[in-house]
């Protein structure tokens, strides 16, 4: 028996990256998965893979930009799968071109952000809370972001709207957890997505590695896992909660690197 069997999760986003791969886990630990996703020849793709895999599964075409959209995907997964016990928040995009700093950024820009990395958690969480409160409870978890706690010099609106999702996850936790209804989130560090890889040169990711505490970058399933975590029973007193997943990337005094050099510069001087 798998760790989220028997359960029905939505995931938005689920076609590529860190929502496909959690798609795939969910599936192969037994859950029955929606996939919602803007690309939905990609979603398509995903369910014909989880099916060959022995997994069940459901494609819907979703735009989290806008509330109809959001509505049609959760009341698709009640009436394909009779329940929603999981919702995956996962939907998040930055655009490095116009969203800079606060003097230089594109308004309209922040506004689309904050519409689809913010109000699309909010939407989501709207529309599947009555259904699980019908069922005596659910697992809502929200992609947020390390940006949302680490400032930067551009994103400016994308780390404001990874912000916000973690305040609301505590407000949602906070407002139905009586209802037994937990809400969680998961913030990444740098993952070796396509999004990621196709925004970043190899040198940018070099330098994230070097900043790790670990010797290497994240992947998809590291997110996978801890979000199969939080959707499982396994987690069934952790609510509120914003889970850092990021290699110890900002667990240390930011100018730890320069110190080391100059440490080892120093011993070695000492040896001539
Ligand atoms: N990859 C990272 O390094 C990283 C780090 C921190 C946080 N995150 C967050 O993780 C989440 C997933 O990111 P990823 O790297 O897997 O991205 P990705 O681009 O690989 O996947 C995102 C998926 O969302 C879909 N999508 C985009 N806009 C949509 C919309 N308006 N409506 C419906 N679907 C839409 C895309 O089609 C795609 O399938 C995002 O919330 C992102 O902010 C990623």
């Amino acid at each position: 028996m798998g760790r989220v069997s028997g359960k029905v999760a939505l995931i938005t986003g689920g076609a590529s990256g860190i929502g496909l791969a959690t798609a795939k886990l969910l599936a192969k630990e037994d859950a029955k998965v929606v996939i919602g996703d803007f690309n939905l020849e990609g979603a398509e793709q995903a369910v014909k893979e989880i099916k060959e895999a022995g997994g069940e599964a459901a494609a819907i075409f979703l735009d989290a930009g806008k509330a109809e959209s959001i509505e049609e995907a959760v009341e698709f997964t009640v009436s394909t799968y009779s329940k929603i016990d999981i919702l995956y928040n996962n939907v998040g995009l930055t655009n490095l071109q116009k969203d800079l700093d606060v003097v230089n950024m594109d308004l309209d820009e922040w506004d689309r952000l904050m519409n689809v990395n913010l109000k699309s958690v909010l939407l989501g969480s709207r529309y599947a809370i009555p259904h699980m409160q019908k069922t005596g409870g659910g697992s809502i978890i929200n992609t947020t972001s390390m940006a949302g706690f680490a400032s930067d010099a551009i994103r400016s609106a994308y780390g404001a709207s990874k912000a916000g999702v973690v305040s609301l996850t505590g407000y949602i936790a906070t407002q139905y957890g009586k209802d037994r209804i937990r809400c969680n989130a998961v913030a990444p560090g740098l993952i070796l997505t396509p999004a990621a890889e196709k925004n970043l040169p190899p040198q940018v990711l070099e330098i994230f590695k070097k900043y790790n505490a670990l010797p290497y970058n994240g992947e998809p399933d590291d997110i996978a896992y801890t979000v199969l975590f939080l959707a499982s029973d396994e987690s069934k007193y952790i609510t509120g909660q914003t889970i850092k997943v990021e290699g110890g990337h900002y667990i240390a005094n930011p100018s730890i690197a320069d110190f080391q050099s100059f440490m080892s510069q120093a011993r070695s001087n000492t040896k001539e």
